[in-house]
């Protein structure tokens, strides 16, 4: 397994596949994509990637935390979940992200996810709410 820095489109299908099936590819492009600060990583098994997750320079007011990052996109294929794949890419980014002066991760997790992230060091803050289409989420964060 390794892990590697990608670009935002090599992270399309999966995100399709994983967070948005049955949409049209265009809904996986997010904002902020292709910033300069934003930075994906993937996962590669066999040489064929199978997990990523991005990582967006955003404030949430939530936070008092001047600098922040925001987690999306975290995704791994059925077949090669469970088997570490996103806590390593999460162990990749912590460091990148405390050289970009940030302290602070944030995420929105889907209400089904939110045992992964707590696995991971997660803490939710607040109230469940609603994102249209999607469904339940918290907010979550971990210090870096
Ligand atoms: C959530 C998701 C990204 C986790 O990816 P993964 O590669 O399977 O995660 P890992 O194997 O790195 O898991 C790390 C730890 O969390 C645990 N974990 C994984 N999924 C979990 C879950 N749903 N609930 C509780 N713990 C979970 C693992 O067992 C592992 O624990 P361990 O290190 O103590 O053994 C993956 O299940 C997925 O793609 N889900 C569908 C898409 C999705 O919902 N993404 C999140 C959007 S907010």
């Amino acid at each position: 397994m390794k892990v590697l820095r990608i670009n935002a489109s090599d992270t399309y299908e999966i995100r399709n596949q994983m967070l948005r099936p049955g949409l049209p590819i265009e809904s996986c492009h997010f904002e902020r994509d292709e910033e300069e600060q934003t930075f994906h990583l993937g996962a590669f098994v066999d040489n064929k990637l199978v997990s990523v997750a991005s990582f967006y320079f955003e404030k949430n007011g939530t936070f008092d935390d001047p600098y922040q990052y925001r987690l999306r996109g975290m995704a791994t294929l059925p077949d090669h979940q469970k088997k570490g794949l996103s806590r390593e890419l999460l162990k990749m980014a912590f460091p990148i992200i405390k050289q970009n002066m940030c302290s602070l991760l944030w995420c929105n997790a889907r209400e089904k996810a939110t045992g992964f992230y707590q696995t991971v060091g997660f803490e939710k803050i607040g109230e469940e709410f609603d994102i249209q289409d999607i469904g339940p989420h918290y907010l979550m964060f971990k210090r870096v």
